[in-house]
């Protein structure tokens, strides 16, 4: 009995451990993100609520494209349908002019993969 739970200690011991560097990874990731995120920054706010030039980005993942109520956004994005799943925000973030012709906002590129890791990592957050 004593070995049983002995082992069930351990194996709850290495869960734990896995957990814990599963979040360590989530955070350096996040961490990654925000350096890409700099190329956003001029025109996204994050330390509020509040529109810029672009809509907050706060609570984004999983958010109706223009569904904030005090966004001028364009006819293209307002029609667009889309949800901000993690590969739409993918598809934006290396082509957004591709994914909605005729939006608003400037022409981003990013294409590396894992740099849309980290980004994605980082909007979770927001
Ligand atoms: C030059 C300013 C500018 C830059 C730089 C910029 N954006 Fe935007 N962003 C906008 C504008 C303006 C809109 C509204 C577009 C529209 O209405 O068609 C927008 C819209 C968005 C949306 C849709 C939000 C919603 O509420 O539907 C997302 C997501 C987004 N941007 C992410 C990003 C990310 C990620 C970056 C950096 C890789 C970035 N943007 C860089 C100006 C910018």
């Amino acid at each position: 009995m004593k070995k049983v739970m002995l082992k069930l200690l351990s194996a709850a011991a290495m869960v734990g451990m896995i957990a814990t560097s599963v979040q360590a990874d989530e955070a350096a990731m996040a961490a990654a993100g925000a350096e890409v995120f700099k190329r956003c920054q001029a025109c996204h706010s994050t330390d509020s609520s509040k529109n810029a030039f672009g809509p907050s980005l706060i609570g984004v993942v999983g958010r109706e494209a223009a569904s904030l109520p005090r966004f001028a956004y364009s006819e293209a994005l307002k029609k667009s349908g889309i949800t901000w799943t993690e590969d739409n925000l993918r598809q934006w973030v290396a082509d957004n002019t591709k994914l909605v012709p005729g939006t608003r906002m400037r022409h981003v590129s990013i294409s590396d993969i894992a740099e849309q890791d980290y980004l994605i990592a980082y909007l979770k957050t927001l």
